[in-house]
Formats: C-alpha cells, sequence, structure tokens
C-alpha cells in the first residue's frame, strides 16, 4: 500500500508530480480557456467580486500566502490571507461582492468550517479547494474545486499542498480571463508553464539524495535551530519549511521573510560552537532563491541576505535555480532545482524542504507519518 516507501509521507511526496498534472487535467482547453464549470460560479458573478479572502490552517494556509501573490498580480483585486481560527473571530469586511476562498485537504478542519459559515451568514460567495470528495467544507460552499491530489494518509501534508496551490492558480488564471484585465495576457503563458510543473517536481525528486544525506546529518546532532529564509513566494515557502520540521523533526524551525532579518530574526544566527559535535558549521539557515530572470531585483537582494548570514557564522543550505551561479560562492550546500518563472517557483522550492524534514524525522527514529500530538483531520477548534 505505500508502494515500496518506507512511510506513506515519502510515497505522497513521489506522488506529487501525478496529483499536480491530475489537478490541471480536464481543466485547461484546447484554446487556453480554462474550464471550471464544477464550481458553479457564473462570468457575471465573478465579474462582480471586488475583494478576495483566502481562509485556512495550517499548510493550506501557507498554499493561500502564495496565492496571493499571483491572484492580485493576474487579477488586480485585492486579496487577502487569514488564519481560519483568527478570520471568523474578528469581525472582517465581508459582503455580497467578496469571494472567499476556503482551502482545506481533508474538508472537516474545524477552524475553516466555522470561517466559511461566517463568510456565508455576510452574504459573501465561498468557493472551497478541497481534496476530499463530499467532505463537509465542499458540501457547505457555494462552489468548489477539488485538486484530485488521491487520498493523503501521511499527517503532514506534502501533495495537498502543490495540488492547492494549482487549484488556486487556476481559479486566480480564470478570473482574469473573465475580467479581461491588464495581466489577461499573461494567462496563455502561464497556463503552459503550469503544465510542466510535473515534469519539473520529478527532476527536483531525482536529485534529492544530497537532500536526505543532510537531513541524517541533521538528526545525529543538537542543532537547536533551523531557520529558513525568503521573500515574495519564497516567504510562505519558508514558512511551511519550518513547519516541516517543527511537526516531523521536532525541531524548533521558523520561517523568515528575508528583508526582516536585520529587524530582529539575524541576532539567532550563531558560528559554529567548536565543539566537535556532528554538526558544527553554525546555525542552518534554508535559504530559498527566487529565479535571477524576471524580477532581478528581488533575486539580488536574498543574495545579500544570504551573504550576510553567512557572514555571521551561518550554515547555508541554498536553493537556487540551475544556472545562478551568482549564488554559489555563498552557498555551503547547494540545492538545485529546473528554471522556473517566480511565482510558480513553489512547485519545485518546496519539495527539497519535505524531503529534508521527512529525511530527519526517520533518522531521528520518529513516527514520519503520525507525528506525536497531532491528527491528521482537526476537526475540533
Ligand atoms: O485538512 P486541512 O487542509 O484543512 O488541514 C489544515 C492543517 O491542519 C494541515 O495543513 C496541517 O497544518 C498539516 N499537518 C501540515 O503538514
Amino acid at each position: 500500500e505505500k508502494d515500496g516507501h518506507a512511510w506513506f509521507m515519502l510515497k505522497e511526496i513521489a506522488e506529487q508530480p501525478q496529483a499536480v498534472a491530475d489537478t490541471l487535467r480536464g481543466r485547461i482547453g484546447e484554446h487556453g480557456e480554462i474550464m471550471l464549470d464544477e464550481v458553479r460560479l457564473t462570468d457575471q458573478d465573478l465579474r462582480d467580486v471586488d475583494k478576495v479572502f483566502i481562509v485556512s490552517c495550517g499548510t493550506s494556509y501557507h498554499a493561500g500566502l502564495v496565492a496571493k501573490y499571483a491572484i492580485e498580480h493576474w487579477t488586480r483585486i485585492p486579496c487577502e490571507v487569514e488564519l481560519a481560527s483568527e478570520f471568523r473571530y474578528r469581525d472582517p469586511v465581508l459582503d455580497r461582492s467578496t469571494l472567499v476562498v476556503v482551502i482545506s485537504q481533508s474538508g472537516e478542519t474545524m477552524d475553516t468550517l466555522m470561517a466559511l459559515r461566517h463568510a456565508k451568514e455576510q452574504k459573501a460567495r465561498v468557493l472551497a479547494i478541497c481534496n476530499t470528495n463530499g467532505s463537509t467544507i465542499p458540501r457547505e460552499s457555494d462552489a468548489v474545486l477539488y485538486t484530485h491530489g488521491g487520498p493523503e494518509i501521511a499527517v503532514a501534508s506534502t501533495k495537498a499542498f502543490l495540488t492547492q496551490l494549482a487549484a488556486c492558480f487556476l481559479v486566480g488564471l480564470h478570473l482574469a480571463q473573465v475580467r479581461g484585465v491588464k495581466y489577461a495576457d499573461e494567462v496563455g503563458a502561464v497556463l503552459a508553464q503550469l503544465q510542466e510543473m510535473p515534469a519539473k517536481i520529478e527532476k527536483v525528486l531525482a536529485a534529492m539524495d544530497p537532500v536526505r544525506e543532510l537531513g541524517r546529518q541533521l538528526a545525529e546532532t543538537n542543532a537547536s535551530t533551523v531557520l529558513f529564509i525568503g521573500r515574495h513566494v519564497g516567504y510562505p515557502v519558508a514558512l511551511e519549511g519550518a513547519l516541516k520540521l517543527k511537526e516531523l523533526a521536532y525541531l524548533h524551525a521558523e520561517g523568515f521573510a528575508a528583508g526582516e532579518l536585520k529587524h530582529g530574526p539575524i541576532a539567532l544566527i550563531a558560528g559554529p560552537a567548536g565543539d566537535g559535535r556532528a554538526f558544527d558549521r553554525g546555525t542552518p539557515v534554508v535559504c530559498i532563491v527566487p529565479s535571477p530572470a524576471g524580477r532581478g531585483v528581488l533575486h539580488d537582494k536574498i543574495v545579500s541576505n544570504i551573504q550576510e548570514v553567512r557572514a555571521r557564522g551561518a550554515h547555508t543550505i541554498v536553493i537556487a535555480e540551475e544556472g545562478d551561479d551568482a549564488v554559489v560562492p555563498y552557498a555551503d550546500m547547494l540545492v538545485r532545482v529546473p528554471r522556473t518563472p517566480t511565482l510558480l517557483a513553489p512547485f519545485v522550492t518546496t519539495v527539497p524542504l519535505q524531503v529534508l524534514a521527512a529525511a530527519i524525522a526517520d533518522a531521528s527514529g520518529h513516527d514520519v507519518d503520525q507525528p506525536r500530538n497531532l491528527a491528521k483531520s482537526v476537526t475540533v477548534e
């Protein structure tokens, strides 16, 4: 049942190319039109939307954070992302022209369900992005887009995240198409790039041996923290990488927007203690680097952030695309991912972080599929 993998999580990581392909299947027409008929929102409904809220928890919240960059860029509609447990208790401004997108793998998360009920009471339209057919959240929503990722058994969410991204991007591109706004021209190009994601994820998966080895090394040490830094969509990827480490490896980890380092977190960085421990190489900092193409400024900024942390003794684990030579001098370890436009980069940059967390957990003797204190679906508040 685990297809030869030691854990369901590893099987689910390996299934990601197929899962993303399944989310996209049948939804992109011959002429680049996005077909979301099952969404049951009319084009007029979508033209009336003047505000988008994405509401979810945990990894699904991180998918929403990535989606915000894409949706606002393509549609020019303001988009806010909020934790479901916060959203429902703070009286958000909602009305008929607000589209509330709730994202949930299980479709049973109580906080997300309560947030959706609150949104409906305020007359907002609610669209669910969900992996579980017939679960409560899609049943109570006005519309649903299923991710078709197949069952996710491991508590730590992996393929759900990537399929949620694919679904969110389809929604964003569809909104842009229907509304015909400035960036509608980009839609065709982005759709073609989206369809290349399964092959790119496959490529990343094929090169994960060094990441597994790093995981084993980290497991042998008493590293007190692992930090993750990113900018733009790399920031939610950093948050997701840190969440995976916390829940699986029981290791303190934090994700930061790299631009915030100087405002506090850089004080956490320390050099090697010189006490001869197996991983005595300074605070591990995983750096998610965007493509140097397109948004070059973003790339240059993060390269200086990597230099800054390294100058303070960090051991830098740099995730950067093939051909990006600027990072080489500052990378203690370099993980290459295929060239990918910035907005879509999370499809490839998240994968090494999942593999790393699973490797540390496995090497530490933890139950990778069933971490302590956690349940797959959180049906209480
Ligand atoms: O089923 P949901 O997507 O609503 O679940 C949300 C979170 O509970 C979930 O993503 C959780 O954070 C995962 N265990 C993270 O790996």
